[in-house]
């Protein structure tokens, strides 16, 4: 009956709210159906934190109740189902039979489906040809660009640069939304203190203070002001929780632990990204003490819906609900949609469980359709805060789609970026001057590795729209930045295997060159999801490789490419110059040799620690002392006989062209209660004779507190620009949510007691402490 409708015209609708009711389709002026949405964020999901949002939004919840109450329970179901995308030679597509599955409603959703014009006609099908008219959500994992490729998260955490990383992501999500997305999967927020798991690449690194400031930054670059504007994208904080804690840094691995690290370590960037206002959030495939997370009410629906007063939308990781079959706590397919739905998954990945199985839970009565129904609630919700009822071709617009992408503004950003999320390992002098920057005008330079030319790498994992022919390598890059030099390119040694057979030609290239920039590393898909490795070695034979190139006795600069720390010992003993720079996206190339040849002095700071071999893993700057902290003399202490118990490069770590100075902190006071703040300041100079950046980071440590505290904490962090000879004064403040932590009870509290701080260049850093006092009675701060 319903296709008999006049089809809904689509510009007539952009201020107009659309909506199934009894059998006809409504539209109201927008005025009418939700005072006050237009302007206002209160639709939630977008910059507004979760205190500033009004708890209710009856207009909203009054148009979602009434979609709700005309739907039958396999449209209901429907909402909730997530279908994968097919590549198709003209792009990706619906899969077979996905039109038929629109129609019929039992699709709220895709994953890997895009393109303007394919999700307009795609659209169109759902809103006109289907009974219910809900638009459908296209999705894809928009995790370090669309087309504009950004250097991969863990780079991008490299720069500590707030604002660099949340235009990166506002960035990605204008070419996304132009392409026809509506969200994303990202940002990946998961702590990780293990190297050898691959998927370390696409987070922030071990630190929980520095991962809930990119969280945050990446949520407000992706989701914008206002979810409404059209070029903005639902963000997904993800996965939900403790999913880097894989044991033995095994992908998907069980992970166990404590409440304490729950709260401490895993769950704040979680938080933060909820107070951003994230729309979405994704369960992880780990279980946590013995419950796996697509099952895990307590933390679901306790934890991030109740405790934390979030209603976005939870979905599940790809299959995530089927998979509690093989995790041991689902006997079939009907028992694990259940388990997950009443634990507060909402949306079922892939596994096609919810709409398959659970009509039948329903109506045998296994599973109240209340639960199916609040689920639904909120994946309206979602759809009614990126204004899709109000305008479901919202970000189908081809012209935008062809004027957007890969728009110069956005390349521009990219190098920014990249140059930003290098991170000088070592610059040692060679005859008197450091090797690095290196002089224009060499008449021959030899680059010698295969990543050297590899644009895929380039890229990174997870560039899923990504185009290996808009990045340009390294070699390209050096080429371009000095014409006037003859540039000589050997691959020497494959990354993947042990084939040697091309060292000698390696060598012969070198000989005949005045320097020797060598590309070593992983390939991308070594740091990838799935991707785990026992050793952090340099793979292949690549350090033969640079064993026979050393020997040479041409001078040498190491170019880093990889996703994860690298145990890298013999080239910090025998290499004067080492670069670490990740895989930072479609200007790759220029970046480096932007540094290579000092166009650009690095700045970044490493936002994980390099461990000396991957059997100190996991090494974390953050941990606590013990009661035998290590120490060279006492055989009984905490370390190895075979390697010091120190990391190679500490989190935090990172050189520069020039050198800076830090005063000792100025504290405002010496005691102060639990209530309250402490500022702190420093001064810090460049000493050195070029214009520099410096990530100044403060530290605090409770020195003696009701449980153990980790020897330090970072609690602050900025990066500065100094001319040489200027000197600048950098503040925090440091609240008492701070200096708080978990007592025994679980009680979030700051005691009393001394607080030693330290401002400084890396986590080892601890010239002159600063020390102040707690005094008078606990404080209970809030979780
Ligand atoms: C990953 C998720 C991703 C999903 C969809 C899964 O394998 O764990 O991070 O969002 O696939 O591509």
């Amino acid at each position: 009956m319903l296709g008999q409708l006049s089809p809904i015209g689509a510009l007539s609708l952009r201020r107009s709210v659309t909506f199934f009711a009894g059998g006809f389709v409504c539209i109201l002026a927008l005025q009418a159906c939700s005072s006050g949405t237009p302007s206002s964020p209160a639709a939630g999901g977008t910059g507004a934190t979760p205190a500033q949002r009004p708890a209710h939004d009856q207009a909203m919840e009054e148009f979602v109740d009434s979609v709700l109450a005309k739907l039958t329970l396999e449209e209901k179901l429907g909402q909730l189902a997530q279908y994968r995308g097919r590549g198709t030679p003209t792009g990706p597509q619906v899969p077979e039979g996905g039109e038929a599955e629109i129609r019929a409603g039992r699709v709220g959703s895709f994953l890997g489906v895009h393109g303007a014009a394919y999700t307009r006609e795609m659209q169109r099908i759902a809103v006109e040809q289907s009974r219910a008219r809900i638009p459908l959500l296209f999705a894809e994992d928009v995790i370090h660009g669309f087309r504009t490729i950004f250097p991969v998260p863990l780079a991008e955490a490299a720069s500590w640069d707030v604002g660099a990383v949340e235009r990166a992501a506002r960035v990605a999500a204008t070419e996304a939304a132009a392409a026809g997305l509506h969200w994303t999967f990202a940002p990946m927020v998961d702590i990780a203190r293990d190297a050898r798991w691959g998927r370390i690449v696409e987070g922030a690194g071990e630190d929980p203070y520095i991962g809930a400031a990119m969280a945050a930054a990446r949520v407000r670059g992706f989701q914008g002001k206002d979810l409404r504007d059209p070029l903005t994208i639902m963000a997904t904080a993800k996965h939900f929780v403790a999913y880097g804690a894989a044991e033995a840094g095994r992908d998907y691995n069980t992970t166990d632990v404590s409440e304490r690290t729950l709260r401490e370590i895993y769950l704040p960037p979680f938080k933060a990204a909820v107070e951003a206002g994230v729309g979405s959030v994704m369960g992880a495939f780990n279980e946590v003490s013995g419950v796996p997370m697509h099952a895990n009410g307590v933390l679901i629906n306790g934890v991030l819906r109740r405790e934390w007063g979030w209603d976005g939308v939870v979905v599940s990781d790809y299959t995530g609900v089927m998979e509690l079959m093989p995790h041991g706590i689902a006997a079939d397919r009907t028992q694990a949609g259940i388990l997950a739905i009443t634990a507060g998954v909402d949306i079922d990945m892939v596994s096609g469980i919810y709409i398959e199985q659970l009509p039948a839970a329903v109506r045998a009565g296994h599973i109240s359709e209340a639960v199916v129904d609040e689920a639904v609630r909120r994946v309206l919700r979602a759809k009614y805060r990126l204004g899709l009822f109000e305008d479901p071709f919202r970000s189908s617009d081809p012209d935008r789609e062809a004027r957007l992408t890969l728009a110069a503004e956005h390349i521009a950003e990219a190098r920014a970026l990249a140059r930003k999320s290098i991170v000088l390992l070592k610059n040692s002098p060679r005859g008197g001057a450091p090797v690095l920057p290196l002089r224009k005008d060499l008449r021959t330079l030899a680059v010698i590795g295969t990543l050297a030319q590899d644009r895929a790498s380039a890229l990174g994992s997870w560039a899923v729209s990504g185009r290996e022919e808009d990045a340009i390598s390294v070699l390209d890059g050096i080429r371009q930045a000095v014409p006037r030099t003859k540039v000589l390119f050997a691959a020497g040694a494959p990354v993947e295997d042990n084939d040697a057979s091309g060292i000698a030609e390696a060598v012969r290239v070198a000989r005949g060159a005045d320097a020797v920039i060598m590309v070593l590393g992983e390939h991308r898909d070594m740091s990838a999801e799935a991707r785990n490795r026992t050793s952090l070695d340099l793979p292949g034979a690549q350090l033969q490789l640079l064993q026979a190139i050393t020997a040479t006795g041409v001078p040498v600069a190491v170019v880093l490419m990889n996703g994860r720390p690298l145990s890298i010992p013999w080239l910090d003993e025998n290499v004067p110059a080492i670069l670490e720079t990740w895989y930072l996206g479609v200007q790759m190339g220029p970046a480096v040799a932007d540094v290579l040849f000092g166009d650009y002095n690095p700045g970044g700071k490493l936002p994980v620690t390099f461990p000396r071999t991957v059997g100190q893993t996991p090494l974390y700057y953050n941990h606590k002392n013990t009661g035998r902290p290590p120490s060279e003399e006492d055989r009984y202490t905490s370390k190895y006989i075979d390697v010091p118990w120190t990391p190679l490069y500490p989190f935090g770590y990172g050189l520069s062209y020039t050198t800076f100075a830090y005063s000792a902190p100025r504290l405002s006071a010496t005691r102060i209660a639990a209530a309250d703040s402490i500022s702190v300041q420093v001064e810090v100079s460049n000493t050195g004779p070029r214009a520099g950046d410096e990530v100044v980071q403060l530290y605090v440590r409770d020195d003696v507190a009701s449980v153990t505290r980790p020897v330090r904490e970072l609690r602050g962090f900025e990066r500065i620009t100094l001319e040489p000879g200027q000197s600048r004064t950098v503040s925090f403040t440091l609240r008492p949510d701070h200096l708080a932590f978990y007592n025994q009870r679980m009680q979030r509290v700051v005691e009393p007691g001394f607080f030693t701080v330290w401002v400084g260049a890396s986590s080892v850093d601890d010239a002159r402490p600063a020390r102040f006092e707690v005094v008078g009675d606990v404080q209970t701060v809030a979780p």
